[in-house]
Protein backbone atom coordinates (compact mmCIF):
# COMPACT_ATOMS: atom_id res chain seq x y z
CA UNK A 1 0.00 0.00 0.00
CA UNK A 2 1.13 3.61 -0.55
CA UNK A 3 1.00 4.67 3.00
CA UNK A 4 1.60 8.43 2.07
CA UNK A 5 -1.09 8.43 -0.46
CA UNK A 6 -3.77 6.53 1.39
CA UNK A 7 -2.76 9.34 4.47
CA UNK A 8 -3.54 11.82 1.88
CA UNK A 9 -6.84 10.78 0.69
CA UNK A 10 -8.13 10.43 3.77
CA UNK A 11 -7.01 13.38 5.44
CA UNK A 12 -8.06 15.10 2.41
CA UNK A 13 -11.60 14.59 2.70
CA UNK A 14 -11.92 14.97 6.32
CA UNK A 15 -10.58 18.63 5.36
CA UNK A 16 -13.52 18.60 3.27
CA UNK A 17 -15.72 17.14 5.68
CA UNK A 18 -14.40 20.02 7.90
CA UNK A 19 -15.50 23.24 5.40
CA UNK A 20 -11.97 23.31 3.66
CA UNK A 21 -13.19 23.77 -0.78
CA UNK A 22 -13.02 20.69 -2.72
CA UNK A 23 -9.75 21.45 -3.88
CA UNK A 24 -7.99 21.59 -0.36
CA UNK A 25 -5.34 19.36 -0.34
CA UNK A 26 -3.81 17.59 3.03
CA UNK A 27 -0.02 17.67 1.53
CA UNK A 28 0.62 14.84 3.45
CA UNK A 29 4.37 13.82 3.49
CA UNK A 30 7.01 11.80 5.09
CA UNK A 31 8.25 13.56 8.20
CA UNK A 32 12.21 14.13 8.70
CA UNK A 33 12.70 13.36 11.95
CA UNK A 34 10.60 11.03 13.64
CA UNK A 35 10.15 12.12 17.21
CA UNK A 36 7.14 14.09 15.82
CA UNK A 37 5.55 11.76 13.72
CA UNK A 38 6.02 9.55 10.55
CA UNK A 39 4.06 11.78 8.38
CA UNK A 40 2.74 15.01 8.19
CA UNK A 41 0.22 17.21 7.12
CA UNK A 42 1.01 20.40 5.36
CA UNK A 43 -1.92 21.57 3.97
CA UNK A 44 -3.96 22.71 6.66
CA UNK A 45 -2.68 26.21 6.51
CA UNK A 46 -3.30 26.84 2.98
CA UNK A 47 -7.13 26.06 3.73
CA UNK A 48 -7.63 28.29 6.38
CA UNK A 49 -6.47 30.88 4.68
CA UNK A 50 -8.72 30.23 2.01
CA UNK A 51 -11.89 30.01 4.91
CA UNK A 52 -10.48 32.82 6.66
CA UNK A 53 -10.11 30.57 9.87
CA UNK A 54 -7.73 29.74 12.57
CA UNK A 55 -5.30 26.94 10.86
CA UNK A 56 -4.63 25.10 14.35
CA UNK A 57 -8.63 24.92 14.97
CA UNK A 58 -9.07 23.71 11.37
CA UNK A 59 -6.74 21.24 12.06
CA UNK A 60 -8.45 20.39 15.08
CA UNK A 61 -11.46 19.75 13.51
CA UNK A 62 -9.86 17.56 10.52
CA UNK A 63 -8.40 15.50 12.86
CA UNK A 64 -11.83 15.31 14.28
CA UNK A 65 -13.69 14.31 11.14
CA UNK A 66 -10.55 12.21 9.93
CA UNK A 67 -10.69 8.32 10.25
CA UNK A 68 -7.24 7.33 10.73
CA UNK A 69 -8.44 5.18 14.09
CA UNK A 70 -6.92 1.77 12.29
CA UNK A 71 -3.94 3.07 10.97
CA UNK A 72 -2.55 5.57 13.17
CA UNK A 73 -2.24 6.87 16.50
CA UNK A 74 -4.71 9.94 17.42
CA UNK A 75 -2.57 13.04 14.97
CA UNK A 76 -1.07 15.81 16.82
CA UNK A 77 -1.44 19.49 15.59
CA UNK A 78 1.75 21.15 15.63
CA UNK A 79 3.02 24.49 15.07
CA UNK A 80 0.93 26.82 13.22
CA UNK A 81 -1.53 24.04 12.01
CA UNK A 82 0.53 20.84 10.81
CA UNK A 83 -1.22 17.62 11.76
CA UNK A 84 1.71 15.28 13.12
CA UNK A 85 0.70 11.05 12.64
CA UNK A 86 2.58 8.37 13.80
CA UNK A 87 1.43 5.05 12.55
CA UNK A 88 0.31 2.02 14.95
CA UNK A 89 2.71 -0.44 15.25
CA UNK A 90 0.69 -3.40 14.91
CA UNK A 91 -1.15 -2.14 11.51
CA UNK A 92 2.27 -1.31 10.05
CA UNK A 93 3.52 -4.75 10.89
CA UNK A 94 0.43 -5.75 9.53
CA UNK A 95 1.41 -4.36 5.88
CA UNK A 96 4.85 -5.51 6.21
CA UNK A 97 3.63 -8.51 6.37
CA UNK A 98 1.59 -8.60 3.02
CA UNK A 99 4.72 -6.97 1.45
CA UNK A 100 7.03 -9.84 2.23
CA UNK A 101 4.78 -11.91 0.78
CA UNK A 102 4.04 -9.80 -1.92
CA UNK A 103 6.28 -10.01 -5.05
CA UNK A 104 5.82 -6.50 -5.94
CA UNK A 105 6.83 -5.46 -2.20
CA UNK A 106 3.25 -3.92 -1.81
CA UNK A 107 3.48 -1.62 -4.98
CA UNK A 108 -0.04 -1.21 -6.15
CA UNK A 109 -1.27 -1.15 -9.73
CA UNK A 110 -1.98 2.25 -11.25
CA UNK A 111 -5.76 3.18 -11.48
CA UNK A 112 -5.11 3.78 -15.52
CA UNK A 113 -2.65 1.84 -17.34
CA UNK A 114 -0.83 3.98 -19.55
CA UNK A 115 1.37 3.56 -22.74
CA UNK A 116 4.65 5.41 -21.55
CA UNK A 117 7.18 5.81 -24.45
CA UNK A 118 10.30 6.33 -22.93
CA UNK A 119 13.54 7.83 -25.86
CA UNK A 120 16.89 7.36 -24.47
CA UNK A 121 20.37 6.34 -25.35
CA UNK A 122 19.86 8.19 -28.85
CA UNK A 123 23.53 7.86 -29.68
CA UNK A 124 24.82 9.41 -33.17
CA UNK A 125 25.88 5.84 -35.02
CA UNK A 126 28.83 7.73 -36.91
CA UNK A 127 31.13 7.23 -34.18
CA UNK A 128 31.39 5.16 -30.91
CA UNK A 129 29.24 5.71 -28.10
CA UNK A 130 30.94 8.14 -25.58
CA UNK A 131 31.10 9.75 -21.85
CA UNK A 132 28.21 11.93 -23.21
CA UNK A 133 25.45 9.10 -23.82
CA UNK A 134 26.11 7.53 -20.26
CA UNK A 135 23.53 9.32 -18.53
CA UNK A 136 20.51 9.15 -20.85
CA UNK A 137 21.23 5.72 -21.23
CA UNK A 138 21.73 4.98 -17.50
CA UNK A 139 18.81 7.36 -16.23
CA UNK A 140 16.42 6.85 -19.04
CA UNK A 141 16.47 2.56 -18.59
CA UNK A 142 16.06 3.09 -14.61
CA UNK A 143 12.48 5.15 -15.55
CA UNK A 144 11.70 2.42 -18.02
CA UNK A 145 12.25 -0.34 -15.21
CA UNK A 146 10.17 2.01 -12.40
CA UNK A 147 7.01 2.27 -14.98
CA UNK A 148 6.72 -0.80 -15.92
CA UNK A 149 7.10 -1.83 -12.61
CA UNK A 150 4.52 0.49 -11.36
CA UNK A 151 2.36 -1.46 -13.87
CA UNK A 152 2.45 0.85 -17.10
CA UNK A 153 3.25 -0.46 -20.85
CA UNK A 154 6.41 1.17 -21.65
CA UNK A 155 7.76 1.36 -25.14
CA UNK A 156 11.55 2.08 -25.40
CA UNK A 157 12.55 3.81 -28.25
CA UNK A 158 16.11 4.30 -29.30
CA UNK A 159 16.26 7.34 -31.46
CA UNK A 160 19.60 6.78 -32.86
CA UNK A 161 20.99 9.23 -35.04
CA UNK A 162 21.77 6.73 -38.58
CA UNK A 163 21.21 9.49 -41.34
CA UNK A 164 22.42 12.73 -42.69
CA UNK A 165 25.45 14.05 -44.29
CA UNK A 166 28.24 12.28 -42.19
CA UNK A 167 26.81 8.80 -43.77
CA UNK A 168 27.35 10.04 -46.77
CA UNK A 169 30.76 10.54 -46.14
CA UNK A 170 31.64 7.41 -44.30
CA UNK A 171 29.47 5.35 -47.06
CA UNK A 172 32.03 7.01 -49.41
CA UNK A 173 35.14 6.55 -47.88
CA UNK A 174 34.12 2.87 -47.14
CA UNK A 175 33.72 2.09 -51.02
CA UNK A 176 36.85 4.05 -51.42
CA UNK A 177 38.30 1.41 -49.64
CA UNK A 178 37.28 -1.56 -52.16
CA UNK A 179 36.43 -4.58 -50.91
CA UNK A 180 32.71 -4.56 -49.98
CA UNK A 181 32.16 -7.75 -48.23
CA UNK A 182 35.38 -8.52 -47.46
CA UNK A 183 37.25 -9.13 -43.96
CA UNK A 184 39.12 -6.52 -44.70
CA UNK A 185 36.45 -3.74 -44.05
CA UNK A 186 35.30 -5.44 -41.02
CA UNK A 187 38.89 -5.16 -39.47
CA UNK A 188 38.35 -1.54 -40.58
CA UNK A 189 35.14 -0.90 -38.81
CA UNK A 190 36.10 -2.62 -35.63
CA UNK A 191 37.34 0.83 -34.67
CA UNK A 192 34.83 3.80 -35.42
CA UNK A 193 36.84 6.17 -34.06
CA UNK A 194 39.42 5.16 -35.95
CA UNK A 195 37.38 4.84 -39.50
CA UNK A 196 35.30 8.06 -39.22
CA UNK A 197 38.76 10.11 -37.56
CA UNK A 198 40.44 8.73 -41.06
CA UNK A 199 37.20 9.55 -43.24
CA UNK A 200 37.22 12.99 -41.71
CA UNK A 201 40.35 13.21 -42.61
CA UNK A 202 40.32 12.33 -46.15
CA UNK A 203 37.08 14.66 -46.55
CA UNK A 204 38.96 17.71 -45.23
CA UNK A 205 41.77 16.99 -47.85
CA UNK A 206 40.38 16.05 -50.99
CA UNK A 207 37.95 18.07 -52.70
CA UNK A 208 37.31 15.17 -54.82
CA UNK A 209 36.28 12.82 -52.38
CA UNK A 210 34.35 15.49 -50.48
CA UNK A 211 32.07 15.51 -53.56
CA UNK A 212 32.02 12.12 -53.56
CA UNK A 213 30.60 12.01 -49.80
CA UNK A 214 27.89 15.01 -50.67
CA UNK A 215 26.65 12.88 -54.20
CA UNK A 216 26.74 10.01 -51.75
CA UNK A 217 24.32 11.59 -49.25
CA UNK A 218 22.19 12.58 -52.61
CA UNK A 219 22.69 8.43 -53.77
CA UNK A 220 21.68 7.37 -50.23
CA UNK A 221 18.75 10.07 -49.07
CA UNK A 222 17.11 10.92 -52.32
CA UNK A 223 17.80 8.58 -55.18
CA UNK A 224 17.54 5.93 -52.65
CA UNK A 225 20.38 4.05 -54.90
CA UNK A 226 20.35 0.26 -53.48
CA UNK A 227 24.22 -0.33 -53.50
CA UNK A 228 24.35 2.97 -51.17
CA UNK A 229 21.70 1.80 -49.19
CA UNK A 230 23.66 -1.76 -48.58
CA UNK A 231 26.77 0.01 -47.67
CA UNK A 232 25.35 2.39 -45.04
CA UNK A 233 22.75 -0.81 -43.53
CA UNK A 234 26.53 -2.16 -43.21
CA UNK A 235 27.73 0.62 -41.18
CA UNK A 236 24.44 0.84 -39.47
CA UNK A 237 24.55 -2.65 -37.75
CA UNK A 238 28.17 -2.73 -37.03
CA UNK A 239 27.63 0.26 -35.20
CA UNK A 240 24.76 -0.93 -33.39
CA UNK A 241 26.42 -3.98 -32.51
CA UNK A 242 28.88 -1.92 -30.91
CA UNK A 243 25.94 -0.17 -29.04
CA UNK A 244 24.86 -3.18 -27.86
CA UNK A 245 27.70 -4.57 -26.39
CA UNK A 246 28.13 -1.14 -24.02
CA UNK A 247 24.18 -1.85 -23.04
CA UNK A 248 24.72 -5.44 -22.50
CA UNK A 249 27.86 -4.83 -20.64
CA UNK A 250 25.73 -1.38 -18.15
CA UNK A 251 22.82 -4.05 -17.94
CA UNK A 252 20.92 -1.82 -19.85
CA UNK A 253 17.78 -3.26 -21.59
CA UNK A 254 17.67 -1.60 -24.91
CA UNK A 255 17.17 -4.21 -27.32
CA UNK A 256 17.71 -4.48 -31.25
CA UNK A 257 14.00 -3.84 -31.78
CA UNK A 258 13.61 -0.76 -29.75
CA UNK A 259 15.88 1.13 -32.23
CA UNK A 260 13.76 3.52 -34.60
CA UNK A 261 16.49 5.92 -35.65
CA UNK A 262 16.26 9.11 -37.77
CA UNK A 263 16.75 7.08 -40.94
CA UNK A 264 12.75 5.30 -39.66
CA UNK A 265 11.15 8.64 -40.05
CA UNK A 266 12.73 9.64 -43.49
CA UNK A 267 9.56 8.84 -45.83
CA UNK A 268 7.84 10.73 -42.91
CA UNK A 269 8.94 13.79 -43.23
CA UNK A 270 7.38 15.51 -46.39
CA UNK A 271 3.87 14.68 -44.83
CA UNK A 272 5.04 16.20 -41.69
CA UNK A 273 5.68 19.83 -43.94
CA UNK A 274 2.77 19.50 -46.32
CA UNK A 275 0.76 19.36 -42.81
CA UNK A 276 2.24 21.96 -41.24
CA UNK A 277 1.08 24.38 -44.79
CA UNK A 278 -1.94 22.79 -44.52
CA UNK A 279 -2.57 23.73 -41.54
CA UNK A 280 -1.37 27.26 -42.14
CA UNK A 281 1.40 27.60 -39.75
CA UNK A 282 4.40 27.71 -42.07
CA UNK A 283 6.17 30.76 -42.71
CA UNK A 284 9.14 30.93 -45.34
CA UNK A 285 11.79 33.56 -44.51
CA UNK A 286 15.34 33.42 -45.98
CA UNK A 287 14.15 30.41 -48.26
CA UNK A 288 13.60 28.08 -45.35
CA UNK A 289 10.01 26.90 -44.31
CA UNK A 290 9.76 27.77 -40.61
CA UNK A 291 7.37 28.01 -37.94
CA UNK A 292 7.01 30.91 -36.03
CA UNK A 293 5.11 30.83 -32.69
CA UNK A 294 3.53 33.30 -29.78
CA UNK A 295 5.83 31.23 -27.21
CA UNK A 296 9.24 31.90 -29.18
CA UNK A 297 8.68 35.55 -29.46
CA UNK A 298 11.64 37.17 -28.84
CA UNK A 299 13.78 33.64 -27.81
CA UNK A 300 16.14 34.13 -30.31
CA UNK A 301 19.45 34.64 -29.32
CA UNK A 302 20.16 38.24 -30.68
CA UNK A 303 16.24 38.75 -29.33
CA UNK A 304 14.92 38.15 -32.65
CA UNK A 305 11.48 35.48 -33.06
CA UNK A 306 12.82 32.29 -32.61
CA UNK A 307 11.47 29.67 -35.54
CA UNK A 308 11.21 26.14 -35.85
CA UNK A 309 12.72 25.55 -39.24
CA UNK A 310 11.42 22.23 -40.56
CA UNK A 311 13.03 22.34 -43.84
CA UNK A 312 15.91 24.24 -45.23
CA UNK A 313 16.41 26.20 -48.44
CA UNK A 314 18.25 23.53 -49.83
CA UNK A 315 14.94 21.03 -49.49
CA UNK A 316 16.64 18.95 -46.31
CA UNK A 317 15.32 18.18 -43.29
CA UNK A 318 16.11 18.84 -39.72
CA UNK A 319 16.46 17.75 -35.98
CA UNK A 320 12.80 19.30 -35.37
CA UNK A 321 11.40 17.56 -38.73
CA UNK A 322 12.20 14.21 -37.76
CA UNK A 323 11.54 14.79 -34.23
CA UNK A 324 7.33 15.69 -35.24
CA UNK A 325 7.63 12.53 -37.12
CA UNK A 326 8.49 10.63 -34.25
CA UNK A 327 5.84 12.29 -32.21
CA UNK A 328 3.59 12.02 -34.75
CA UNK A 329 4.36 8.18 -35.28
CA UNK A 330 4.36 7.98 -31.28
CA UNK A 331 1.02 8.82 -30.76
CA UNK A 332 -0.68 7.42 -33.97
CA UNK A 333 1.10 3.64 -34.16
CA UNK A 334 2.37 3.45 -30.68
CA UNK A 335 -1.23 4.77 -28.70
CA UNK A 336 1.35 6.80 -26.35
CA UNK A 337 -0.23 8.34 -22.98
CA UNK A 338 2.91 9.99 -21.95
CA UNK A 339 6.23 10.22 -23.61
CA UNK A 340 9.63 11.02 -22.02
CA UNK A 341 12.66 12.21 -23.76
CA UNK A 342 15.48 11.52 -21.67
CA UNK A 343 18.38 14.15 -22.65
CA UNK A 344 20.75 16.41 -22.06
CA UNK A 345 19.27 19.92 -20.77
CA UNK A 346 20.47 21.38 -23.75
CA UNK A 347 18.21 20.36 -25.58
CA UNK A 348 15.06 21.69 -23.67
CA UNK A 349 14.68 24.69 -26.20
CA UNK A 350 14.59 22.03 -28.95
CA UNK A 351 11.73 19.99 -27.26
CA UNK A 352 9.74 23.05 -25.93
CA UNK A 353 9.40 23.73 -29.56
CA UNK A 354 8.44 20.80 -31.16
CA UNK A 355 6.31 20.27 -28.54
CA UNK A 356 4.65 23.52 -29.26
CA UNK A 357 4.20 22.89 -32.70
CA UNK A 358 3.27 19.74 -31.98
CA UNK A 359 0.32 20.52 -30.31
CA UNK A 360 -0.93 23.61 -32.48
CA UNK A 361 -0.82 21.23 -35.47
CA UNK A 362 -3.45 18.57 -33.55
CA UNK A 363 -0.57 15.78 -34.29
CA UNK A 364 -0.81 14.99 -30.10
CA UNK A 365 -4.27 14.84 -28.42
CA UNK A 366 -4.69 17.12 -25.71
CA UNK A 367 -4.40 14.55 -23.36
CA UNK A 368 -1.39 12.96 -24.36
CA UNK A 369 1.51 14.27 -21.71
CA UNK A 370 4.85 15.10 -23.58
CA UNK A 371 7.73 15.47 -21.40
CA UNK A 372 11.56 16.28 -21.58
CA UNK A 373 13.18 14.67 -19.11
CA UNK A 374 16.58 17.29 -19.16
CA UNK A 375 20.21 16.20 -18.07
CA UNK A 376 22.95 17.78 -16.72
CA UNK A 377 26.07 17.58 -17.83
CA UNK A 378 29.36 14.84 -16.63
CA UNK A 379 32.21 16.95 -15.96
CA UNK A 380 35.71 16.00 -14.76
CA UNK A 381 37.45 17.06 -11.51
CA UNK A 382 38.52 20.37 -12.85
CA UNK A 383 34.72 21.58 -13.41
CA UNK A 384 34.94 21.50 -16.95
CA UNK A 385 33.11 18.52 -19.28
CA UNK A 386 34.54 15.16 -18.75
CA UNK A 387 37.24 14.13 -21.10
CA UNK A 388 40.44 12.35 -21.77
CA UNK A 389 43.59 13.56 -20.24
CA UNK A 390 44.61 15.10 -24.44
CA UNK A 391 41.51 16.48 -24.33
CA UNK A 392 39.41 14.12 -26.24
CA UNK A 393 36.15 12.84 -25.44
CA UNK A 394 36.26 9.46 -23.43
CA UNK A 395 34.68 6.03 -25.15
CA UNK A 396 32.42 4.65 -22.85
CA UNK A 397 33.71 1.00 -23.37
CA UNK A 398 37.10 2.62 -22.26
CA UNK A 399 35.44 4.27 -18.97
CA UNK A 400 33.70 0.65 -18.03
CA UNK A 401 37.60 -1.13 -18.60
CA UNK A 402 38.82 1.19 -16.17
CA UNK A 403 35.95 1.05 -13.75
CA UNK A 404 36.63 -2.85 -13.73
CA UNK A 405 40.34 -2.22 -13.16
CA UNK A 406 39.86 -0.12 -10.54
CA UNK A 407 37.18 -1.99 -8.99
CA UNK A 408 39.16 -5.23 -8.89
CA UNK A 409 42.38 -3.62 -7.65
CA UNK A 410 40.08 -2.76 -4.37
CA UNK A 411 38.27 -6.24 -4.17
CA UNK A 412 41.94 -7.81 -4.29
CA UNK A 413 42.84 -5.48 -1.34
CA UNK A 414 39.79 -5.86 0.64
CA UNK A 415 39.03 -9.59 -0.12
CA UNK A 416 42.15 -11.49 -1.17
CA UNK A 417 40.82 -14.56 -0.20
CA UNK A 418 38.65 -15.19 -3.07
CA UNK A 419 40.41 -16.12 -6.39
CA UNK A 420 41.33 -14.94 -9.26
CA UNK A 421 37.66 -15.48 -11.61
CA UNK A 422 35.77 -14.68 -8.35
CA UNK A 423 37.40 -11.47 -7.73
CA UNK A 424 36.91 -10.40 -11.28
CA UNK A 425 33.27 -11.20 -11.53
CA UNK A 426 32.95 -9.44 -8.11
CA UNK A 427 34.83 -6.49 -9.83
CA UNK A 428 32.63 -6.19 -12.45
CA UNK A 429 29.54 -5.92 -10.92
CA UNK A 430 30.94 -3.47 -8.59
CA UNK A 431 32.91 -1.45 -11.27
CA UNK A 432 30.11 -1.28 -13.56
CA UNK A 433 27.16 -0.14 -10.41
CA UNK A 434 29.89 2.03 -9.24
CA UNK A 435 29.47 4.38 -12.78
CA UNK A 436 26.02 3.56 -13.38
CA UNK A 437 24.99 4.75 -9.07
CA UNK A 438 27.05 7.84 -9.39
CA UNK A 439 25.15 8.89 -12.17
CA UNK A 440 21.65 8.08 -10.85
CA UNK A 441 22.08 9.17 -7.38
CA UNK A 442 22.59 12.70 -8.29
CA UNK A 443 19.51 14.53 -9.09
CA UNK A 444 19.55 14.38 -12.85
CA UNK A 445 19.79 17.95 -13.39
CA UNK A 446 22.50 19.53 -12.17
CA UNK A 447 25.74 18.81 -13.08
CA UNK A 448 27.91 16.48 -11.22
CA UNK A 449 31.52 15.76 -10.79
CA UNK A 450 33.00 12.27 -12.09
CA UNK A 451 35.00 10.80 -8.96
CA UNK A 452 36.32 7.59 -9.37
CA UNK A 453 37.48 8.04 -5.57
CA UNK A 454 33.66 8.69 -4.39
CA UNK A 455 31.75 6.38 -6.86
CA UNK A 456 34.14 3.24 -5.32
CA UNK A 457 33.89 4.55 -1.44
CA UNK A 458 32.48 1.94 0.59
CA UNK A 459 31.04 4.72 2.60
CA UNK A 460 28.42 7.32 1.84
CA UNK A 461 25.35 6.63 -0.90
CA UNK A 462 27.29 4.60 -3.35
CA UNK A 463 26.50 1.33 -5.15
CA UNK A 464 29.34 -0.18 -3.48
CA UNK A 465 28.12 0.82 -0.01
CA UNK A 466 24.64 -0.40 -1.22
CA UNK A 467 25.46 -3.73 -2.37
CA UNK A 468 27.76 -4.44 0.84
CA UNK A 469 24.63 -3.39 2.59
CA UNK A 470 23.12 -6.06 0.81
CA UNK A 471 25.26 -8.52 1.75
CA UNK A 472 25.67 -7.79 5.16
CA UNK A 473 21.71 -8.50 5.66
CA UNK A 474 22.16 -11.63 3.94
CA UNK A 475 24.91 -13.47 5.64
CA UNK A 476 22.32 -13.01 8.71
CA UNK A 477 20.35 -16.08 6.97
CA UNK A 478 23.85 -17.59 6.17
CA UNK A 479 25.65 -17.53 9.30
CA UNK A 480 22.90 -19.81 10.48
CA UNK A 481 22.06 -21.32 7.63
CA UNK A 482 18.79 -20.32 7.23
CA UNK A 483 16.06 -20.35 4.51
CA UNK A 484 13.05 -17.58 4.15
CA UNK A 485 11.16 -20.04 6.43
CA UNK A 486 13.15 -18.96 9.06
CA UNK A 487 11.18 -15.61 9.10
CA UNK A 488 7.69 -17.65 8.95
CA UNK A 489 5.49 -15.80 11.51
CA UNK A 490 4.49 -12.22 12.39
CA UNK A 491 6.82 -8.84 12.39
CA UNK A 492 6.64 -7.79 15.98
CA UNK A 493 7.39 -3.81 16.31
CA UNK A 494 8.52 -2.93 19.99
CA UNK A 495 11.88 -0.99 19.92
CA UNK A 496 12.33 2.26 18.41
CA UNK A 497 14.84 1.14 16.35
CA UNK A 498 12.41 -1.86 14.67
CA UNK A 499 9.54 1.08 14.15
CA UNK A 500 12.25 2.95 12.18
CA UNK A 501 13.19 0.08 10.00
CA UNK A 502 9.39 -0.65 9.55
CA UNK A 503 8.59 2.83 8.69
CA UNK A 504 11.44 3.06 6.24
CA UNK A 505 10.65 -0.43 4.58
CA UNK A 506 6.46 0.74 4.39
CA UNK A 507 7.71 3.82 2.47
CA UNK A 508 9.19 1.53 -0.86
CA UNK A 509 5.94 1.65 -2.75
CA UNK A 510 5.01 5.82 -2.63
CA UNK A 511 8.49 5.64 -3.11
CA UNK A 512 8.29 4.20 -6.18
CA UNK A 513 5.58 6.01 -7.70
CA UNK A 514 7.44 9.46 -6.77
CA UNK A 515 10.11 8.08 -8.98
CA UNK A 516 7.44 7.18 -11.80
CA UNK A 517 5.58 10.02 -11.82
CA UNK A 518 8.62 12.89 -10.92
CA UNK A 519 11.38 10.98 -13.46
CA UNK A 520 13.68 11.13 -10.37
CA UNK A 521 15.81 7.74 -9.90
CA UNK A 522 18.13 9.25 -7.32
CA UNK A 523 14.74 9.69 -5.09
CA UNK A 524 14.94 5.90 -4.63
CA UNK A 525 18.98 5.76 -4.28
CA UNK A 526 18.47 8.22 -1.41
CA UNK A 527 15.75 6.10 -0.45
CA UNK A 528 17.67 3.36 -0.43
CA UNK A 529 20.59 4.68 1.31
CA UNK A 530 18.52 5.74 4.41
CA UNK A 531 16.40 2.29 4.24
CA UNK A 532 20.53 0.72 4.96
CA UNK A 533 21.30 3.14 7.72
CA UNK A 534 17.79 2.62 9.45
CA UNK A 535 19.06 -1.04 9.19
CA UNK A 536 22.53 -0.52 10.43
CA UNK A 537 21.21 0.82 13.47
CA UNK A 538 18.26 -1.55 14.27
CA UNK A 539 21.12 -4.38 13.71
CA UNK A 540 23.55 -2.76 16.55
CA UNK A 541 20.80 -2.17 18.47
CA UNK A 542 18.37 -5.54 18.33
CA UNK A 543 20.17 -8.50 18.58
CA UNK A 544 18.66 -11.17 15.42
CA UNK A 545 19.57 -14.56 16.25
CA UNK A 546 19.81 -13.75 19.50
CA UNK A 547 17.06 -12.44 20.16
CA UNK A 548 14.96 -12.82 23.36
CA UNK A 549 12.46 -14.81 22.42
CA UNK A 550 11.22 -17.03 20.06
CA UNK A 551 8.55 -13.85 18.59
CA UNK A 552 11.11 -11.36 18.28
CA UNK A 553 13.69 -13.32 16.90
CA UNK A 554 11.01 -13.95 13.81
CA UNK A 555 9.67 -11.28 13.65
CA UNK A 556 13.37 -9.63 13.50
CA UNK A 557 14.31 -11.97 10.86
CA UNK A 558 11.15 -10.81 8.93
CA UNK A 559 12.33 -7.42 8.79
CA UNK A 560 15.83 -8.83 7.79
CA UNK A 561 14.30 -10.55 4.98
CA UNK A 562 12.22 -7.62 4.07
CA UNK A 563 14.65 -5.38 3.89
CA UNK A 564 16.89 -7.47 1.67
CA UNK A 565 14.03 -7.93 -0.74
CA UNK A 566 13.52 -4.02 -0.70
CA UNK A 567 17.03 -3.40 -1.55
CA UNK A 568 17.25 -5.92 -3.92
CA UNK A 569 14.09 -4.77 -5.80
CA UNK A 570 15.49 -1.06 -5.35
CA UNK A 571 18.55 -1.54 -7.02
CA UNK A 572 17.44 -3.80 -9.85
CA UNK A 573 14.79 -0.66 -10.52
CA UNK A 574 17.63 1.32 -11.23
CA UNK A 575 19.71 -1.76 -12.91
CA UNK A 576 21.99 -2.39 -10.51
CA UNK A 577 22.87 -5.93 -9.13
CA UNK A 578 23.59 -7.28 -6.29
CA UNK A 579 25.68 -9.76 -4.73
CA UNK A 580 25.07 -12.12 -1.69
CA UNK A 581 28.68 -12.22 -0.43
CA UNK A 582 31.25 -9.10 -1.35
N1 LIG B 1 20.70 11.60 -31.21
C1 LIG B 1 20.41 12.64 -30.28
C2 LIG B 1 21.70 13.17 -29.68
O1 LIG B 1 22.72 12.53 -29.78
C3 LIG B 1 19.51 12.19 -29.14
C4 LIG B 1 18.15 11.77 -29.57
C5 LIG B 1 17.11 12.14 -28.54
N2 LIG B 1 15.80 11.81 -28.95
C6 LIG B 1 15.05 12.52 -29.80
N3 LIG B 1 13.86 12.08 -30.10
N4 LIG B 1 15.48 13.65 -30.29
O2 LIG B 1 21.69 14.23 -29.10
Amino acid sequence: MNLKRELDRRITEALVAAGAPDRAQALVSPSARSQFGHYQANGVMAAAKKLKTDPRELAEKVIAAADLSDMAEPPEVAGPGFINIRLKPKWLAGQLDKAVRDNRLGVGRPDKKQTVVVDYSGPNLAKEMHVGHLRSTVIGDALARVLEFVGHDVIRQNHVGDWGTQFGMLVAYMESLGDREGSGLSAELADLEEFYRKAKERFDADAGFADKAREYVVRLQVKKDKNARRAWERFVEQSLEHCEQVYRRLGVLLIGSDVRGESFYNDKLPSVVEDLDTAGMLVESQGAKCVFLDEFKGKGSDGTDLPVIVQKSDCGYLYATTDLAALRYRCDELKANRILYVTDSRQAMHFAQIFAVAREAGFVGKDVRLKHVPLGMMLGGDGRPFRTREGGTVRLMDLLDEAEQRAFKLVSEKNPDLNEAQRSQVARIVGISAVKYADLSRNRTSDYVFSWDKMLSLEGNTAPYMQYAYARVRSIFRKEGLDETAAEGGVVLGEPAEMDLAVKLGQFPETVQAVADECLPNLLCGYLFDLAGAFMTFYESCPVLKAPDKARRTGRLRLCLLTAKTVRSGLELLGIETLEQM
